[in-house]
């Protein structure tokens, strides 16, 4: 009998979708449950495959297409959590922007005068992205695993429009939030107007739980997220108040951040992999974590990729969390690392004794 309840318990493990809700709106659970950033990519052949056929942005704005993708990490890992496929710049188009990938964001006319501001629109909240709600009832009619629908942060979107591509220390971008800082501030009025829109969107049709990405939250010293990230991240926080999801936030690179992070709105804070969770536990009370393995780990040995992932379980102790990586899955990760590190947080059972030490 007892064989029995253990089957069908493997079995309910091997689907997945376990406690990520719990965890995530505060739960200490007895396993940590896992998702993980970019999931869905390219890193997986079945991605590949259709990307080459479609291209990025076609895959983006195709429902049935985008479920799809969302669907493809969930059919290979008994993951507890599907992360829409799609993209942080999705809702800019519908401001007037032109934005092409190669592979990162590109915009050809990139924001710098007050002028420039003053063209973008801002659109009714169903004509933002409809292709995303559609997609999000697919993949809620096709899993019963938990869907996180998503948005860029404000910041992190006025990044990319003005300083015209990613990458680098957004120098041009750090120089015109205090050369400009009235168009800076309509600016994010209006980024911060969208992004609610486009998180409510998604909530009304079916998603479960938000992550806001302010991947470029970093860049900036404290006196300036305070002036120009944190504000509109609690704005967009505090719209979904009443949605009844738990809120996830990123801030990568962030670890000065934290003290103003942890006033935030959010349930759940999802931390890079610089710092330990353990530390973060600290500087953020009362919020459940996310994290944090460094992505590039995954590139090790077998061996190495389930220690660390185990350090990492072990730093998470002592409060609600979510496993993941500290930032998204690199191109070329190797698929059986995947596999290992979401075994290994599986079996990992967080309040056994033996477990409950964190050399951190
Ligand atoms: O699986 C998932 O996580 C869901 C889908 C998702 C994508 N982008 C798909 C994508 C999510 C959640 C994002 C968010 C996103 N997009 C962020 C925030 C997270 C982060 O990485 O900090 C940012 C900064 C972007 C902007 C962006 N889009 C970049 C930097 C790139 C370059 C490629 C990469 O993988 O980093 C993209 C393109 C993109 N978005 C791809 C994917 C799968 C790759 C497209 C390709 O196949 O060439």
């Amino acid at each position: 009998m007892i064989g029995n309840i253990d089957e069908h318990r493997r079995a309910a493990a091997t689907e997945g979708g376990n406690g990520f809700l719990a965890a995530a709106g505060g739960a200490d659970t007895d396993t940590a449950p896992v998702w993980l950033m970019r999931q869905a990519g390219r890193y997986l052949p079945e991605y590949r495959k259709i990307k080459e056929r479609y291209g990025f942005w076609r895959m983006v704005r195709t429902p049935e297409i985008a479920a799809e993708v969302t669907l493809q990490p969930l059919a290979r890992f008994p993951l507890d959590a599907a992360i829409l496929f799609s993209d942080i710049m999705t809702p800019l188009p519908a401001m007037g922007v032109r934005i092409e990938f190669a592979p990162g964001p590109q915009i050809p006319d990139p924001v710098r005068t007050a002028a420039d501001v003053a063209a973008l629109r801002l659109p009714e909240q169903d004509e933002i992205a409809p292709f995303v709600g559609r997609a999000v009832e697919l993949v809620r009619t096709a899993t019963s695993r938990p869907l996180i629908g998503f948005a860029g942060a404000p910041l992190t979107l006025a990044a990319y429009l003005v300083q015209g591509s990613g990458g680098g220390d957004y120098a041009t971008f750090r120089t015109w939030l205090h050369a400009e800082p009235r168009a800076a501030a309509t600016l994010l009025d209006l980024l911060t107007e969208v992004t609610i829109g486009y998180l409510r969107m998604q909530v009304a049709a079916g998603a479960q739980a938000v992550q806001l990405f302010d991947s470029w939250a970093g860049i900036t010293d404290t006196a300036t997220y305070g002036r120009y990230g944190a504000p509109y991240v609690r704005r967009v926080l505090r719209a979904l108040d009443t949605a009844g999801v738990p809120r996830i936030y990123l801030a990568v690179a962030a670890g000065h951040l934290y003290p103003q992070l942890a006033e935030l709105p959010a349930e759940m804070i999802s931390i890079d992999w610089r710092t330990p969770l353990s530390r973060a536990r600290t500087v953020l009370a009362g919020k459940a974590l996310q994290g944090n393995l460094d992505p590039a780990i995954l590139f090790a040995p077998p061996a190495v990729v389930a220690a660390e992932t185990e350090r990492t379980l072990r730093a998470g102790l002592g409060g609600p969390h979510v496993f993941n990586l500290g930032h998204g899955v690199l191109e070329h990760t190797p698929i059986d690392s995947v596999a290992r590190l979401v075994d290994t947080v599986h079996a990992f059972r967080r309040h056994e004794e033996g477990n409950r030490h964190d050399e951190s």
